[in-house]
């Protein structure tokens, strides 16, 4: 957000960027998910609805949820949400109290961060290998388990590296989390972005509902960003709380946009896929670019849609310190904007969102390049 508010500015003073910092496709929300919301408002489905959604609209998170993954949840174990990131803030408000310690695997989304220490919890950040693809395993998060621990986050395929929990890894966490009582919160905003295969969801372990919170957001699967779509499913005490919470914030999320939101989980998810394909593709073309300027090296993610080059060879030429020196510097002198690795735990990186045009890439690459090999 930081980023985008500078990039902004430069973009009001008629300055020609290319933007590599937007967390969000570049498709348009399919007609027909539009076309019911249009419907809704005309209808005059305008009100308030109940807290947690209308029941179809949890009958929809519910369906679709138990269709590709094999979850088992009711209509009053979901609650819609004004977007993802309210429900994982609204759990980890409802979950974690002063003290308590919640592992989060580095790099992270720089939202898990903050929206725990706001609760007063305390990060414990786990290191993964940049050697092993950033890869989260279920004896790292064993090791990082305290008498302490209340919560362990997994963002799987990750914001910002694109990388995944296997599925042996996934089914020993859930059972590491159900057996020691700790709760498991997965983020799903990128599950349907899993390219080596079959997307999997934690939510599959039913035995360990207890334990679970699935955290799903309709942004990135049907590109939604700006409508706040987002849910979580629990079981039922903690999905109660979450209700309680809302109750006392944003009410329901907005009437019409849970219309919308029926319409996208509930019918063809040809989109979903047609997505998928396309990000596929500019991935392997944004790889193949940035492999032609010397020095950087990159992992190849294998899911969501962002790339997160090691720029480090680049650290401490041409007067550059950090890495986010180097992308404000990049910013203002070659016009592209990134998003330093320090936001995401990091040193050595940038991550570059590739949802844009291959020209854009071609001229975003070029420029990046153009930039860092003339740093002295
Ligand atoms: C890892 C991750 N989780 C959750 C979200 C939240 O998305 P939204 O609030 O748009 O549903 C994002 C958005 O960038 C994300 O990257």
């Amino acid at each position: 957000m930081a980023v985008a508010a500078e990039a902004a500015k430069l973009r009001a003073q008629g300055v020609n960027l290319v933007d590599f910092g937007a967390g969000e496709p570049h498709f348009n929300t399919p007609q027909h998910i539009k076309d019911a919301a249009v419907a809704a408002i005309q209808a005059n489905f305008t009100r308030y609805t109940v807290v947690p959604g209308v029941p179809d609209v949890r009958k929809a998170i519910v369906e679709r949820h138990t269709a590709d993954f094999g979850s088992s949840y009711t209509i009053d174990e979901a609650v819609f949400t004004a977007g993802g990131k309210l429900a994982l803030f609204n759990t980890i408000q409802v979950l974690v109290d002063h003290g308590d310690e919640v592992i989060l695997p580095v790099p992270y989304w720089v939202s898990f961060k903050d929206i725990i220490e706001y609760a007063g919890g305390k990060t414990i950040f786990l290191q993964t290998s940049e050697e092993e693809s950033f890869r989260i395993t279920a004896d790292a998060i064993e090791r990082a388990i305290t008498p302490r621990t209340k919560a362990i986050i997994l963002n799987s395929p990750s914001n910002p590296a694109g990388s995944i929990v296997t599925a042996e890894d996934l089914e020993r966490i859930v059972h590491l989390a159900h057996e020691r009582g700790i709760y498991l919160l997965l983020d799903e905003c990128y599950v349907y972005l899993n390219y080596p295969g079959k997307c999997v969801s934690g939510g599959s372990y039913t035995f360990a509902k207890d334990h679970l919170v699935i955290l799903g957001s309709l942004s990135k699967t049907y590109a939604m960003t700006g409508w706040r779509a987002g849910y979580a499913l629990a079981a039922k005490p903690v999905a109660a709380n979450l209700s309680k919470l809302q109750s006392q914030s944003t009410s329901n999320a907005t009437s019409f946009v849970q219309k919308a939101a029926i319409a996208a989980l509930a019918s063809s998810q040809v989109c979903v896929e047609q997505f998928r394909t396309e990000f596929i593709e500019l991935r392997d073309y944004m790889l193949a670019r940035l492999a032609t300027i010397p020095g950087v090296t990159c992992t190849k993610p294998e899911g969501a849609f962002y790339v997160y080059p090691n720029v480090g060879a680049y650290i401490g030429k041409g007067g550059i310190k950090t890495a986010t020196e180097l992308a404000t510097r990049m910013l203002h002198e070659a016009h592209v904007v990134t998003v330093p690795g320090e936001a995401f735990g990091t040193a050595e990186h940038v991550r570059i969102s590739y949802p844009v045009t291959k020209q854009n890439i071609d001229e975003g690459v070029r420029r990046m390049g153009e930039f860092l090999t003339g740093l002295k």
